[in-house]
């Protein structure tokens, strides 16, 4: 039996509006029961962990169970394999600074052009410890990624090669097994960004073979909170970065500096129930519908003179529907507005994968994104839709394209 997304809708309160909202990439809406564990920690344990009374109890039991929910949802073998964040991107940091003492001159770094900056800026700034860094440059035309290309860049004094699972400019689902068995066969360890691609697939840490794989909860249909996996023997070895009196060897702490956001790590924890209630292989069960989707909106697109799709420009397994294209002649930051007026919800810019975005030339040289989400100049126009949408509203957007493009 093919998904119906109503039943799936009927779960988020957010997408009771007459807006279609299609910035899913940006941040998906957030679960019903996510949202009563929030206001549920701030009612019954808004207080601090460590304390013997009840409530200071509750608050490490609350951590404690989202932490095992997600270990299990990442099929992770050990729940000290995993650390929450206030985001990725923090994450990443936190990451990039334990590994920095580790450097040593000569130590070869492979970062791929394509992804968002929160998994290049951390590996590139080692730099400064001596590190070469190599580029992982995708197909200007295709914008594939070619594991030869990968193969090249290899060295025996590759310490780490971090790339993303899927990008969230592109759509593309790179080949993650294949990438790490290159990667360690060299003797590297990866980091992988699993941000795009964690709302879409179940992720497996342990089939995918990661060192260290990360994705942001509110994009994953949960509130602000992000994770990161480590898997245990990569997080003991790596020194810490927390106080100096914080044991050395204690997990998460040890990469977690300053308290955890108790409250919504709660709510993060209502997640992996609501993945696995979509079927027995979670995610991976909606696959199909999100292929559809994509293909609805896609079609649209190669049908229309001028329109360039950035990224594989078929519905296909190997892609998510995180559709993005430029119009020849016009600017994605003045395409958008005029979607809006249709109450249709999408964005424009860079989405932080700058570095993609300049080297396609697609950003403006003035360009600045300053904060979270203001629009870039250029950059592409963007349409990421998830399991919950509908193909009727793949079909209001590309009607609404039609007469804003034309
Ligand atoms: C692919 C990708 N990686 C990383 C990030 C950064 O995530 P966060 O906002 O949790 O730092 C984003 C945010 O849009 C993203 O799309």
């Amino acid at each position: 039996m093919s998904f119906d997304p109503n039943g799936a809708r009927a779960r988020f309160p957010g997408l009771v509006t007459d807006w279609v909202l299609f910035d899913n990439a940006g941040g998906s809406q957030i679960l019903d029961s996510a949202m009563d564990r929030v206001r549920e920690a701030f009612l019954t344990s808004h207080v601090q962990p460590g304390g013997t009374y009840a409530a200071s109890q509750k608050v490490s039991e609350r951590v404690d169970a989202a932490t095992r929910e997600w270990a299990a949802c990442w099929n992770a073998a050990d729940p000290r394999e995993l650390v929450f964040g206030a985001s990725t991107t923090q994450l990443f940091q936190n990451l990039s600074r334990a590994i920095e003492p580790t450097i040593q001159p000569g130590d070869g770094i492979i970062v791929c052009e394509v992804d968002h900056e929160a998994n290049i800026g951390p590996w590139v700034r080692l730099a400064s410890r001596g590190a070469e860094i190599r580029w992982w440059r995708p197909n200007r035309e295709t914008f594939e990624l070619s594991l030869d290309d990968l193969s090249r860049l290899l060295t025996k004094r590759t310490r780490l090669v971090s790339f993303s699972h899927v990008s969230n400019v592109l759509g593309h689902i790179n080949p993650a097994r294949e990438i790490v068995r290159l990667a360690h066969d060299a003797g590297a360890q990866v980091v992988i960004d699993g941000v795009s691609y964690a709302p879409h697939r179940r992720v497996d840490v342990r089939a995918i073979g990661a060192d260290f794989y990360a994705a942001s909860v509110y994009k994953v249909y949960g509130p602000h909170q992000s994770i990161l996996y480590g898997r245990l023997d990569r997080l003991e070895a790596l020194p810490p970065i927390n106080h100096y009196f914080i044991p050395a060897d204690k997990l998460p702490h040890k990469l977690a500096p300053g308290g955890y956001n108790f409250e919504l790590v709660h709510g993060a924890g209502a997640v992996p129930q609501y993945l696995a209630s979509l079927g027995p292989r979670g995610l991976d069960e909606v696959a199909d519908h999100e292929t559809a989707l994509a293909e609805r909106v896609l079609s649209f697109l190669r049908s229309r003179k001028g329109v360039r799709i950035i990224g594989l420009p078929k519905g296909a397994p190997d892609r998510v529907p995180t559709i993005s294209f430029v119009v020849e002649g016009r600017d994605p930051t003045e395409i958008v507005p005029k979607v809006d007026a249709h109450r249709v919800g999408i964005k424009a810019g860079d989405f932080y994968a700058r570095r993609l975005c300049d080297a396609l030339g697609l950003t403006k040289p003035d360009s600045s994104s300053v904060g979270a989400g203001t629009l870039a100049q250029g950059g592409v126009v963007r349409a990421s839709l998830v399991h919950y949408n509908t193909l009727a509203e793949a079909d209001r957007l590309c009607a609404v394209l039609d007469q804003v493009i034309s």
